[in-house]
């Protein structure tokens, strides 16, 4: 589909609503680009029923029992793939690439159609979910029970003096007795004698454990932490000694369960799941899922061409969120020290403030790979996109203008969309003809500079060569945050489902 310019008058009435028409606050800044890419992209913005604020985050997925064993509240719904995969006509057999997968949802509704997938993600808890997710029809549940009657009959012994490792984001994370638990509980799988996707599955159990049995809660950007840690009886301490009144806002998360307790009710909960699934005779027909655990950014260009009959993906949103710091707690079980989630966190795609710039290290293995020429071409239609370049300037003047908090912002937002056009230029190569991609996503504001993730992203992968579809935008949309709204007013901002087909 080609695009044409768009008389006013074309573009149904509901749709209005949708279109944004400042989109620098108080005028401040240029937005012709952007104006203009909105006018171009508004006729194939469909409002949709079919996708919900609960399809696009995790809430769905709470009934499709296999999708919650891990606790990822990035994640979208099995619901969303599925209608996907039949909007896209995906046949069994067919492969299909996530390449920010997450805790596997499309992996894992792929496997029970038998699809093949593939997907990539940087985050170590990940691999560990989506194998112990993959196994599920592997399982024995006799091994399971008794698993879980060992597991009833364990004791932590009184001179047990090993204890769970922190570091520096989670120190004193748990209660004393806990930090016992862990290390006793950990030590016991790995010695004990069950098969190694039991061992892998209670490794998963005690990953999703380990929020509920600290003083800390994921909080948006942040570990909140419970007026009984040491950290926040420091701070209180400290505050006193400086005569500062204490904080008003505190979390406490009352009675703290037991390790034990907790992976007990997983682990139940697990297994429920895994009889009431292997229980269903009609079992999909056998298909390959290959996870790999590395950047989607240096693991793509390695891939043959033509490979894909579709795309369902969720990158990290443009929205300053670091994975690294909200899995702190499960990424430093798994032995993460401070150093690894330092670097882990440049390996996120750009999305917090501490992002560096990757595109030494991207020319360095794209001409390692024999691929110079396809870098340069890439970056070429990143630099060349107007609606992006006014983006950059805007922030720019914004940040001079004192309305950014940040000016990591600037960077972040720029190798947001370059890193996005590596991916895509990727995808569209391993790309069948006629496969569709979707690209899930919210839009964001940054110092009243309204960004279309949406659109930009659609944009670029048109000049990348796909043929923009739809833009799917869902009925609510998405609020600011107080600071924006104090200083440039509310925009309400979209949540966009962005369908692309390579000719
Ligand atoms: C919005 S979440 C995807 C959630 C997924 N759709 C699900 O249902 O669980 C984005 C994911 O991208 C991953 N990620 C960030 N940078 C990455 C990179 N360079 N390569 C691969 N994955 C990355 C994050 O760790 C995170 O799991």
């Amino acid at each position: 589909m080609t695009m044409r310019q768009l008389n006013l008058l074309d573009i149904p009435p509901a749709i209005e609503k949708w279109k944004v028409n400042s989109f620098s606050a108080n005028n401040f800044g240029e937005q012709i680009a952007r104006l203009n890419l909105e006018q171009k992209l508004i006729n194939i913005t469909e409002i949709s029923n079919n996708f919900n604020r609960q399809s696009v985050s995790h809430q769905l997925s709470k009934k499709d029992c296999i999708h919650r064993w891990l606790k990822y509240k990035e994640g979208f719904s099995a619901d969303l793939v599925e209608r996907l995969l039949e909007e896209f006509k995906i046949q069994v057999g067919d492969t299909i690439l996530d390449p920010f997968v997450g805790s596997g949802t499309t992996s894992l509704v792929c496997k029970m159609k038998g699809i093949n997938s593939i997907g990539f993600d940087i985050l170590p808890i990940l691999k560990i979910t989506i194998n112990a997710k993959e196994a599920v029809y592997k399982y024995c549940t006799s091994e399971l029970k008794k698993l879980i009657k060992d597991i009833e009959n364990l004791l932590l012994p009184t001179d047990y003096t090993k204890r769970t490792i922190y570091i520096n984001i989670t120190e004193g994370a748990y209660p004393d007795e806990t930090e016992r638990e862990i290390a006793f509980f950990t030590e016991w799988n790995k010695n004990s004698r069950y098969s190694a996707i039991v061992k892998n599955l209670v490794t998963l159990c005690i990953l999703n454990s380990l929020e509920k049995v600290s003083y800390t809660a994921k909080d948006g950007q942040y570990l909140r932490w419970d007026y009984r840690s040491k950290k926040m009886l420091k701070s209180a301490q400290y505050r006193k000694q400086k005569g500062k009144a204490p904080l008003i806002i505190r979390l406490d998360k009352r009675e703290i369960p037991s390790l034990k307790e907790t992976l007990l009710n997983e682990l139940r909960s697990v297994t429920e799941n895994i009889i009431f699934i292997q229980r269903d005779k009609n079992r999909p027909a056998d298909s390959a899922l290959k996870f790999v655990e590395g950047s989607a950014l240096f693991e793509l260009p390695k891939l043959e061409n033509n490979i894909l009959d579709g795309v369902i993906t969720s990158p990290p949103y443009c929205n300053r969120y670091d994975y690294t710091r909200t899995y702190a707690l499960e990424l430093s079980y798994l032995n993460a020290t401070d150093n690894h989630i330092k670097k882990l966190r440049q390996e996120l795609l750009s999305c917090t403030v501490e992002n560096k710039s990757k595109l030494n290290r991207l020319k360095e293995h794209y001409v390692s790979l024999g691929k110079g020429a396809n870098y340069d071409k890439i970056l070429d239609i990143v630099v060349n996109n107007e609606a992006l370049n006014e983006v950059n300037s805007s922030l720019m003047k914004r940040n001079f203008n004192g309305d950014i908090n940040n000016k990591g912002i600037l960077r972040m937002v720029n190798g947001y969309f370059t890193e996005l056009s590596f991916i895509f230029a990727e995808i569209f190569r391993l790309s069948k003809h006629g496969a569709k991609v979707a690209f899930v996503n919210d839009n964001v504001r940054y110092g009243g500079e309204i960004i279309p993730v949406d659109f930009i992203s659609t944009e670029l992968a048109e000049q990348i060569g796909f043929n923009p579809v739809k833009v799917y935008s869902l009925k609510q949309q998405k609020g600011n945050s107080s600071q924006q709204m104090k200083k440039f007013g509310r925009v309400p901002l979209r949540k966009s489902i962005a369908v692309w087909e390579k000719p």
